[in-house]
C-alpha cells in the first residue's frame, strides 16, 4: 500500500472531444474509419488475433452463441454450463439461440466453481460461458482445461476484463471468443460497446457479417474507398450490432489510458482491504493483475446498508442477483454459494473521481452502518 496518493486520473474531455472532432470534421460518424482504428488498437493492445467492435457486450455474446453454434452444428436444446450471478445478457445469449442455460455453482471469488462445473457436464453440454466478475481471473484458466478436456466450446465473457491479465498476458486466448464491454459505468467507457474477439478468423468474418444485418461485405475503411464498390450480397438474417465511429473515438483515449486507469481501481481497491481487513469480509481477486472493475463487500441484511449509506450520500450496487430467481428462469437448484452471496454482496463506489480521502469516508461510514444494525 503507497502511503503516497497518486495523482488523480482525469476524464480526458478535451482529449476525448478532439477525437470525436476528427470524426465531424470528416464527416465519418459511422462504421468505419474510427472503429477500424479502435479494433486495431485493441488487437495490438491484448494481442488477441481478431477484434470486432460492436454496440454493446450483449451483441456480442449473442453472436458469439449464435456462431458457435451453427458451426458445430449444435441443436435447440443443447446445454451451455452459465454462471447463475451475472448480468442477465450473460445467460439472454444463451435464450436467444434456443439452447439451455444450465447453472453451476460459483465459489468464494463469485466467478464459476470448477467442480460444480464438471458435475453439470452431460451429453447435452455443448459449452461454458466464463464470466470473469469485477474482472477476476480466478478459476478462468481451470475452466479452460475443463472445457478442453470434454471438447466443449468455451465463451468468455469479459465485460468487465479490459485490462485484466493472467500472468502478464491479456485474457482471452485460449477460449473460443472473448466479449468485453465499453458500457457507459465499465472500466473503458464509451457510453455503449463492445468488442468481440474469436481465436478463428472465419468466426470474425462471420461476425462482421451478422453485425451489418447480414450484407455479406468487407467494413468500410478509408484507403478501401478507391475501389469500393457498392454491391453486395444478403445471404441470411442479420442484426444491427456493430458499432460507429463516435464511440471508437471515446475507446481509443479511453484504451490509451486502460493501464493507469486500472492500475488506480487496484490503489483505491487496496485502500478499502486496508481499512476494512478483518472487520467485514470482501470478494478476493486471485492477482494484482486484474481490472479491478468493481469491489464487494459480503454483509449481513444488505438492503438496510444501502439505506443507511444513502442516507449519507453513498450509492452502493448490487453485481448481481442470481439470475435463478428471475421469473424468466425460476429455477430451483441447489446452488449454495450463489444463493448465499446473491443476498450478501455489496459493490461499494470505485471510480477515477474518487480519491484516498473518499475510500477512508465510505469505509468509516460502512462500519458505522454494520455496527448499528
Ligand atoms: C457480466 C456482464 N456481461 C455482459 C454485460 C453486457 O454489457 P453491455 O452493456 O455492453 O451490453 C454486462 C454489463 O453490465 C455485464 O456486467
Amino acid at each position: 500500500m503507497k502511503n503516497i496518493q497518486v495523482l488523480k486520473p482525469k476524464f480526458r474531455v478535451d482529449e476525448c472531444l478532439s477525437e470525436i472532432k476528427e470524426c465531424l470534421d470528416l464527416g465519418w460518424t459511422g462504421m468505419g474509419y474510427k472503429t477500424i482504428e479502435f479494433e486495431n488498437q485493441w488487437k495490438t493492445y491484448t494481442g488477441l488475433n481478431n477484434a470486432h467492435f460492436l454496440n454493446s457486450a450483449s451483441a456480442g455474446l449473442h453472436l458469439a452463441v449464435k456462431i458457435l453454434k451453427e458451426k458445430h452444428g449444435w441443436q435447440d436444446g443443447d446445454e451451455i454450463i452459465t454462471t447463475p450471478l451475472t448480468f442477465i445478457s450473460t445467460n439472454h445469449s444463451i435464450v436467444y439461440e434456443n439452447l439451455k442455460p444450465c447453472f453451476a455453482d460459483i465459489d468464494d471469488s463469485l466467478n464459476l466453481n470448477p467442480q460444480s462445473v464438471i458435475k453439470k457436464i452431460n451429453k447435452k453440454t455443448k459449452a461454458i460461458i466464463f464470466v470473469g466478475i469485477g474482472g477476476n481471473t480466478k478459476n478462468l484458466t481451470e475452466i479452460i482445461s475443463i472445457a478442453s478436456e470434454n471438447n466443449l466450446a468455451i465463451i468468455l465473457d469479459a465485460a468487465h476484463m479490459s485490462g485484466s491479465h493472467i500472468n502478464s498476458r491479456h485474457v482471452g486466448f485460449d477460449v473460443d471468443v472473448s466479449v468485453f464491454s465499453f458500457q457507459a459505468v465499465k472500466n473503458l467507457p464509451t457510453a455503449d460497446s463492445g468488442m468481440i474477439c474469436f481465436n478463428s478468423e472465419n468466426d470474425d468474418i462471420k461476425a462482421r457479417e451478422l453485425s451489418w444485418l447480414g450484407i455479406n461485405k468487407d467494413t468500410f475503411s478509408r484507403s478501401a474507398m478507391s475501389t469500393y464498390k457498392w454491391d453486395y450480397n444478403v445471404n441470411q438474417v442479420g442484426y444491427k450490432y456493430h458499432g460507429n465511429s463516435i464511440m471508437a473515438a471515446l475507446g481509443i483515449v479511453g484504451l490509451k489510458y486502460l493501464e493507469e486507469d486500472n492500475q488506480y481501481r487496484r490503489d483505491l481497491a487496496n485502500r478499502y482491504k486496508k481499512n476494512l481487513k478483518g472487520k467485514v469480509d470482501f470478494i478476493e481477486h486471485d492477482s494484482d493483475q486484474t481490472s479491478r472493475h468493481i469491489f464487494q463487500v459480503v454483509v449481513d441484511y444488505r438492503e438496510e446498508l444501502i439505506d443507511y449509506l444513502s442516507t449519507h450520500n453513498i450509492f452502493p450496487g448490487v453485481h448481481y442477483r442470481q439470475n435463478t430467481d428471475y421469473g424468466l428462469f425460476n429455477t430451483k437448484s441447489k446452488l449454495p454459494k450463489s444463493k448465499y452471496f446473491s443476498s450478501r454482496i455489496l459493490s461499494l463506489p470505485l471510480h477515477l473521481e474518487l480519491s484516498f480521502e473518499d475510500i477512508d469516508k465510505v469505509s468509516k461510514t460502512l462500519l458505522q452502518g454494520i455496527n448499528s444494525q
